[in-house]
């Protein structure tokens, strides 16, 4: 069984892309931007939005983090993204989700520039995925392709079962894990809350992607020997050993699953550090102007 050290992968992109950052700063060209937008203060949004702007500052990005109260209108929040959809020294940026409840999260999504959605939450983003166009890929699918690819996981032909589909996790990568590309080109399986006997599924499963945030719900029984297992689950449960008061925990029973798998991902450790690094690779083509010219 080998871990898939999600920190140590998203360290080396980090560091791939901080040299990329000097090549353009040598060269006079523009230090890429971006802009976090968070409303609220919910505790596991924090955290994200914080260590996104700390990945800007330690791998030489621009950033700004610009914070509402929960009770921010929808109109000023459109206000918001107007302008950064005009200012020219933001390449890109993202509305930290999930947004209140008397915010339309679609229409403050839909009102982002597509050439500046690194986030790829956008439909034109999401639409040119799906059509196998040039486009801004989700960073947490993302992140679990550079996974597979950096640990030389092969995927073609495999089944490929995914459990859950969020528009940010689990519909996105069904689509990328079926497209004719490495990593790819696996039969795909999207089990989902209304899937009868998910068990029946995951067993046939030569790779798990799981991405529910039900902690526990992958027990050793639903797992073929020698499977792949990629856990996206971070869901906060009380522990009161630790300073903090919670702790992390995956959806998968890592302790009992671990030693049937050929690969498995740590939580925390393992999908998680990766989304970072996606959005910084995301927001290094928008400053480069990759994907849309
Ligand atoms: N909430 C959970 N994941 C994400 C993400 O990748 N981007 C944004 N903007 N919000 C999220």
């Amino acid at each position: 069984m080998t871990l898939l050290d999600g920190k140590k992968t998203s360290e080396a992109i980090l560091q791939e892309i901080a040299h990329e950052v000097q090549a353009i700063k040598a060269n006079g060209g523009k230090v890429p931007h971006l802009a976090a937008v968070l409303v609220g203060n919910d505790g596991g949004s924090v955290t994200y939005v914080n260590n996104k702007v700390l990945a800007c500052d330690r791998i030489g990005f621009g950033s700004s983090l610009i914070r509402y109260e929960d009770t921010v209108t929808e109109q000023e929040l459109l206000q918001k993204i107007q302008e950064l959809n005009e200012d020219d020294n933001v390449d890109g940026f993202i509305v930290q989700l999930p947004l209140p409840k008397h915010i339309n999260a679609e229409k403050v999504i839909e009102s982002i520039d597509p050439r500046k959605d690194v986030d790829g939450f956008h439909p034109t983003n999401v639409g040119r995925m799906v059509a196998g166009l040039n486009a801004y890929l989700p960073a947490t699918p993302a992140g679990i392709l550079q996974l597979l690819q950096r640990y030389d996981i092969q995927t073609s032909g495999k089944h490929c079962v995914v459990i859950g589909r969020s528009n940010i996790v689990g519909s996105p990568m069904s689509i990328l894990m079926s497209k004719a590309a490495y990593p790819g080109n696996a039969t795909v399986t999207l089990c989902h809350r209304n899937t009868n006997n998910l068990a029946y599924h995951t067993r046939q499963a030569d790779i798990i992607i799981s991405a529910v945030g039900i902690p526990g719900l992958v027990t050793a029984d639903m797992v073929k020997d020698g499977a792949v297992v990629i856990d996206v689950g971070t869901t906060r449960v009380q522990d009161a050993s630790r300073k903090s008061g919670y702790r992390l925990r995956g959806d998968v029973d890592f302790d009992a699953v671990a030693p049937k798998c050929s690969f498995i991902t740590p939580v925390p450790g393992g999908v998680g550090p990766l989304t970072i690094a996606m959005l910084m690779q995301n927001t290094l083509r928008a400053a480069k102007k990759e994907v849309y010219g």
